[in-house]
């Protein structure tokens, strides 16, 4: 192999979670409620959000599984209602006092912390004040727990992810907006996004102004788009929702740019945010340190005649695979099967290449450093005699590092890579039922019980080896 397409020395190969996804004691300790925890809890008790993987009691526990595994970075987010609960300026001590334990585990094991700002838990007394991020005043809100969390944990914490997936929470719904109905997510999720790209243009000039040996970045969901056929139109469909669902945010969060015709497509539907003058200075000059993104599957789009009916996506609710419906946008886009490739129960193509073209595309139009936070696949998973034996997700992660580590060579410079999610947590859209972890949790135990999985023991082995004998 050449020297120059190996991972680096100091690669840091690493594991997700989120707050709102794994902590549970979602009242405890002066915390309060968050729009995720009232949106994620159903009647069926299948979210068990309250406790979900129960990490607030267990995170000395689960820390050690991290270290014991060899990782290197550990991403996770720090939970706006657990910090600042109420009152804007006003610390939770004892909420606070939690992430520096957490933050001292870590740092026994010599484990580098990556910490999300916001990962879609929204103070609920936020959302009542001020009707939530369509509101500009949550953006000061959003700056003051902000101040607190560089104030406590500045030193401690190399490096900030400002707002989790603006991308995916516009494209895919209102589940962490407090927005239910399609109808109220689209009138205001331009406004949504707009302020969403203030909060993190703040926070990066914050984390510049007071911490200079932090590093800053926003955290795309990225969705690579293949046009179905050489057909001229399907190239500008694959372009129309590649810019859609991608560029139109990169643009915007690391240039300051709106891309018009995007801006144009929405404002059909959508109110326009009012975008003052201060507002393009301040996101154009708010310089990112690297980029975080998602990854998870590849999209394939062919031309949509304006003569179409248009479909709404329809995504695989049940985990059962062939299910899900496909969007058409007459005019634009339609979005279709994708026939080299395997899918999830969830229909997510199983697209390791298109972790390799994200990488291409994003690096080399924007030339800063790349982490991977997010990528992983959801399984159904039941222990079998006291062992999970998760081939498929080995297979699913084995191939995504060598396409990273392509990417390495075709001149990518990447930071990391983190598996979502070290430790099965509630799925944004389907709770339980749908297992992400390297470690498996019982849910039906009391005690959340952790077993390590075979990946567990697997992606130790590619940490020894930093990634280079896959
Ligand atoms: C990302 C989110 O969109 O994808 C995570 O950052 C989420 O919070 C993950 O869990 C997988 O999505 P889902 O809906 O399968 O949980």
């Amino acid at each position: 192999m050449r020297e120059k397409d190996r991972f680096s020395e100091n690669f840091l190969w690493g594991a997700s979670i989120s707050a709102y996804q794994a902590e549970g004691a979602i009242l405890e300790d002066g915390k309060t409620l968050s729009i995720a925890d009232l949106s994620t809890r159903d009647e069926s008790g299948m979210c068990q959000n309250a406790v979900s993987s129960d990490f607030y009691h267990h995170y000395r526990e689960d820390i050690r599984l991290l270290a014991e595994m060899g990782a290197k970075a550990f991403r996770f987010s720090l939970a706006w209602p657990r910090i600042m609960p109420g009152q804007e300026g006003v610390r939770n001590r004892e909420g606070i006092a939690f992430y520096h334990r957490m933050l001292d585990e870590l740092k026994r094991y010599g484990i580098t912390p990556v910490a999300t700002l916001f990962h879609y838990d929204l103070p609920v007394s936020v959302q009542e004040a001020y009707g939530g991020w369509k509101d500009r005043r949550t953006v000061d809100a959003f700056m003051s727990y902000v101040r607190i969390c560089f104030e406590e944990f500045g030193e401690r914490i190399p490096y900030f992810l400002t707002i989790n997936e603006p991308d995916i929470l516009f494209m895919y719904g209102g589940h962490g907006l407090d927005l239910h109905g399609r109808e109220p997510w689209r009138r205001e999720r331009l406004k949504i996004n707009h302020n969403f790209a203030l909060a993190h243009a703040r926070a990066v000039n914050l984390c510049h102004e007071l911490l200079p040996g932090a590093k800053i970045g926003p955290a795309f969901g990225y969705v690579p788009v293949y046009a179905k056929s050489c057909r001229p139109l399907d190239r500008i469909a694959a372009m129309n929702i590649s810019e859609q669902q991608n560029q139109f945010f990169q643009e915007l969060f690391l240039n300051g740019r709106y891309m018009s015709h995007v801006l144009d497509f929405y404002a059909q539907e959508s109110e326009m945010p009012e975008i003052e003058e201060s507002d393009l200075e301040l996101l154009s000059s708010a310089p990112s340190d690297f980029i975080a993104l998602n990854y998870y599957k590849s999209d394939v789009a062919k031309w949509c005649e304006t003569s179409e009916e248009p479909q709404e996506m329809q995504g695989n609710a049940g985990g059962r695979k062939g299910t899900c419906v496909y969007p058409k946008v007459p005019g634009f886009y339609e979005l279709c099967a994708n026939s080299y490739l395997e899918r999830t129960n969830w229909d997510w193509e199983i697209d390791p290449a298109g972790i390799r073209v994200m990488l291409r595309e994003v690096y080399h139009r924007y030339h800063l450093p790349v982490l991977i936070t997010e990528n992983g696949v959801a399984c159904l998973e039941q222990p079998e005699e006291g062992s999970i034996p998760d081939e498929e997700r080995i297979a699913y992660l084995r191939d995504h590092i060598r396409a990273c580590r392509e990417a390495v060579g075709d001149g990518v410079e990447l930071l990391g890579y983190c598996v979502w999610s070290f430790l099965d947590l509630m799925s944004t859209g389907h709770g339980a039922s749908k297992r992400y972890g390297l470690v498996y949790v019982d849910y039906g135990s009391k005690e959340r019980k952790r077993i390590p999985k075979k990946s567990y023991a697997w992606y130790g082995n590619v940490i020894k080896c930093n990634g280079n004998e896959l």
